[in-house]
C-alpha cells in the first residue's frame, strides 16, 4: 500500500464533524472549478453519504484528513451500488482540495475506489465530469469513456417580472382545455402513487446514456423516493395534470428547495404521459409551479436544471420559460474496474 493509500480513512456515518469538513471541501472545489454552479445543500450531501440500505442503496465514502490533529479533509470520494437497475456499476463522486491538487490524491482514490466496486463484483466505475475542468484531464488521462452530455440553465426570478407566469398559464388555457391541475408538497398522496410511478417511468423516454439501463417504478419505490426525499430535508414541490373526464394522471413536474440553501430550486422531473403529449401540459406545468413558488418560495432567487443536450422539447420549454445555459455540458463517464486494479 502506498502512503498515500494508508492515510485513507473510511467515513463514519455517525461523524458529523467528518462530514461537514466533506461538504467544505466540496464548496472549495465548487467555488474553484464552477462558481456559477449551485452547491449541494448542506443536509442532502449528509444524507447521501451517511444514506443505509433499505432506503438508500449501498454506498460508503472515504477521506484523506490534512496531516496534524483535527478532522480536517484534503481529499474524499464516495462510491455507491445501485441495487434496482445498473448492477453492474458503482457510481463515484471524488473531490480534492484546490490546494492538494495533482499530488497523485485523486489517482490514489480512484484506484481504492476500482478495488472497492471489485469486491462489490461491479464492472464499471462511473461518474459525472464538466468539460474543460480538471476532472476532464483527469477522467481523459485515465482512460474514461464519456456519454451524452448534460447542460445546466438557470432562471433568474429577480429578473422576471410579476405576473409573468399568470400569463403563461393563460396564454395555454385553450391548448389544455380539458385537463386539470393538483399540486402538494411532501409525500405523493395515497390516491396519487400509482400515477406517479407511471410518471417515473415515463422519464425513460428521455435521452439517456447508451449503457444505462432505464428504470422501474411501482408503488413500493414512488414510497422509497418519498422516503429518502424526506430524508434530505427541505420542501419537494410537485404540480400534477389530470385528464378531466377520466381522473387520469397526464403529467407532472416536481422542484426541490433546501433550508441550507434557500436562494435556490432544483428542478427535478418534468414528464407527459404519451398519449397525453401535444397539450403543452409540460409549458403549463412549469409555468404554474413557477407562479406557485411565487406565492410559497419568496426567498427562491434562481432554479438550476439538467438536461440532456438531445432532449430538444424539454429545453424548448425551459427557454419560452427564460432559462439560460449556465457554465460547461457535464458528462457520464465509466471506466472498466478491471484497467484500474493491479495486473497479478
Ligand atoms: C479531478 C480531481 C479529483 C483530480 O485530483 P488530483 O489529485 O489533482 O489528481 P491526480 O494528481 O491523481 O492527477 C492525475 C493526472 O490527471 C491529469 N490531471 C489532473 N488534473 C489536471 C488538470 N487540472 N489539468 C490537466 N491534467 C490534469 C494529469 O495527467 C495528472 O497527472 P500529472 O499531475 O502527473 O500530470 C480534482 O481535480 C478534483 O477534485 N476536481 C473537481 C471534482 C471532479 O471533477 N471530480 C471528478 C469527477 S467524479
Amino acid at each position: 500500500m502506498s502512503s498515500q493509500a494508508a492515510r485513507l480513512q473510511r467515513l463514519d456515518p455517525a461523524d458529523a464533524g467528518a462530514i461537514k469538513a466533506l461538504h467544505d471541501v466540496h464548496l472549495a472545489a465548487l467555488a474553484a472549478d464552477d462558481p456559477d454552479g449551485p452547491p449541494w445543500p448542506a443536509r442532502a450531501q449528509a444524507a447521501h453519504l451517511s444514506g443505509a440500505p433499505p432506503l438508500f442503496e449501498p454506498r460508503e465514502a472515504w477521506f484523506v484528513a490534512a496531516p496534524g490533529p483535527g478532522p480536517d479533509v484534503i481529499a474524499w470520494y464516495s462510491v455507491r451500488f445501485p441495487d434496482k437497475e445498473n448492477l453492474s456499476w458503482a457510481v463515484m463522486e471524488m473531490t480534492v482540495h484546490p490546494a492538494s491538487r495533482r499530488q497523485g490524491l485523486g489517482t490514489m482514490m480512484l484506484r481504492h475506489a476500482a478495488r472497492r466496486a471489485a469486491d462489490a463484483g461491479r464492472a464499471g466505475l462511473t461518474g459525472i465530469i464538466r468539460h474543460g475542468s480538471a476532472g476532464d484531464a483527469f477522467a481523459t488521462r485515465a482512460g474514461a469513456t464519456k456519454g451524452i452530455d448534460e447542460i445546466r440553465r438557470v432562471l433568474d426570478l429577480r429578473k422576471v417580472p410579476a405576473g409573468t407566469w399568470r400569463q403563461f398559464r393563460e396564454s395555454l388555457a385553450t391548448a389544455a382545455a380539458g385537463y386539470r391541475l393538483d399540486c402538494w408538497e411532501g409525500s405523493t398522496p395515497d390516491d396519487y402513487v400509482t400515477g406517479i410511478a407511471e410518471m417515473f417511468n415515463t422519464m425513460n423516454d428521455a435521452p439517456r446514456n447508451a449503457e444505462e439501463d432505464p428504470s422501474f417504478y411501482d408503488a413500493a419505490r414512488v414510497r422509497r423516493d418519498d422516503e429518502q426525499v424526506a430524508r434530505l430535508g427541505g420542501r419537494r414541490w410537485v404540480i400534477a395534470a389530470f385528464r378531466a373526464e377520466t381522473g387520469e394522471m397526464a403529467g407532472y413536474t416536481e422542484l426541490r428547495v433546501s433550508p441550507d440553501l434557500p436562494g435556490w430550486g432544483f428542478q427535478g422531473n418534468t414528464a407527459v404521459a404519451r398519449r397525453h403529449r401535444g397539450h403543452r401540459l409540460g409549458l403549463l406545468l412549469k409555468a404554474e409551479m413557477l407562479e406557485l413558488l411565487a406565492a410559497h418560495e419568496p426567498g427562491l432567487e434562481r432554479i438550476a436544471t439538467w438536461n440532456a443536450a438531445a432532449n430538444q422539447h424539454m429545453i424548448a420549454i425551459n427557454e419560452q420559460l427564460g432559462f439560460e445555459v449556465s457554465g460547461s455540458p457535464s458528462c457520464f463517464t465509466d471506466l472498466p474496474v478491471a484497467a484500474l486494479l493491479p495486473q497479478s
